[in-house]
């Protein structure tokens, strides 16, 4: 039987990421959002281009979430995204409720499920998706290491004029202006970027990664989707497919990495069980501190998310 996955949100990200899971033919897709008629036209229009595109994923568009009952996979991007001049971190008390309500409706419906999340503040909607589901902790994971790092990747690639396919990179922590770029892990063709760039072009590259979602909205006066739609839907896949893939990924730690009951940025393997196991790699001094100062931004956030609560 084909796998089931459900989009929540048919703005960008999330109608772009039910385009990329039924190109690659994955999985059938249940795309939701509250505006009538926008998912249904949505999923019908993916619908009439397969034939072209040469797949038989079936995608249904719906306001209600009945179709999404036993899902495998619920993708959640519902909620507003970045206009110019405002941080992720200003959009948390309307997607907090967004977060809450919409968890609530589709894990009624599908309590097996694995949620990726991708709505911002991703830590901090992690945070709301836990709480609203009572999933066991490898049963939500955020979307926001794989962007950020293929970011990463794609300025390493355009700097040395090499393939994207040769780079590796890891950026860990919170996905805000705190995260953390690990350029002794990120290589090309093995080699580590440290032995191929200058001190000051590795710092130039870092800075545009931790600004790389900002510099996208500055020109498309709303936030990107194409790289992070690919980046959930890598997650999906690897999930769906039981790749045991190791991505950095938001993750609930119980005190990995130094960190207690805090979804962060860490690298962890993915499989058909969700997250798997997290992987503890060994840090330099400055970048435990780097990870900490992040730790105490996400941190900082989860106490927003109480105060509104209240
Ligand atoms: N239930 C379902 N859908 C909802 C709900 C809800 N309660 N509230 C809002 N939505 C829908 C909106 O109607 C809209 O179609 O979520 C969609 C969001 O789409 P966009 O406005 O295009 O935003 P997008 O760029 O997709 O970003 C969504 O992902 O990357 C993050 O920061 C980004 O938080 C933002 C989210």
């Amino acid at each position: 039987m084909k796998k089931k996955v459900t989009v929540i949100g048919a703005g960008n990200v999330g109608a772009t990421t039910a385009q990329r899971l039924a190109e690659k033919d994955l999985c059938d897709v249940v795309l939701i959002d509250i505006v009538e008629g926008v998912p249904q036209g949505k999923a019908l229009d993916l619908t009439e281009a397969a034939p072209i595109e040469k797949h038989d994923s079936h995608i249904i568009g719906t306001n209600t979430y009945d179709d999404s009952a036993n899902s495998d996979i619920v993708i959640i991007t519902a909620g507003i995204p970045r206009k110019p001049g405002m941080s992720r971190d200003d959009l948390i008390s309307t997607n907090a409720g967004i977060m809450k309500n919409v968890t609530e409706q589709v894990t009624k419906l599908s309590p097996d499920s694995i949620l990726i999340i991708v709505s911002n503040p991703l830590d901090a909607m992690c945070q709301v998706a836990y709480e609203a589901s009572g999933f066991p902790q490898n049963r939500v994971v955020g979307m926001a290491g794989v962007l950020d790092s293929a970011r990463f990747r794609a300025f390493i690639a355009m700097e040395l004029n090499v393939s994207v396919e040769n780079t590796h990179a890891f950026v860990l922590g919170g996905h805000g202006d705190t995260m953390v770029p690990l350029p002794r892990y990120s290589t090309v063709a093995g080699i580590p970027i440290t032995e191929l760039m200058s001190q000051d072009r590795i710092d130039a590259l870092v800075e545009r990664t931790r600004k790389g979602g900002a510099e996208i909205v500055g020109l498309l006066t709303t936030s990107a989707y194409y790289a992070p739609a690919s980046a959930a839907v890598e997650m999906a896949e690897a999930i769906l497919k039981d790749k045991k893939k190791i991505l950095p990924c938001a993750a609930y730690l119980q005190g990995e990495y130094g960190f207690n009951e805090l979804f962060i940025g860490v690298p962890v393997k993915l499989g058909a069980n969700g997250v798997e196991e997290i992987i503890e790699i060994t840090l330099a001094d400055d970048e435990k501190a780097a990870l900490q100062k992040s730790a105490d931004a996400v941190q900082e956030l989860k106490t927003v998310l109480k105060n509104l609560d209240q």
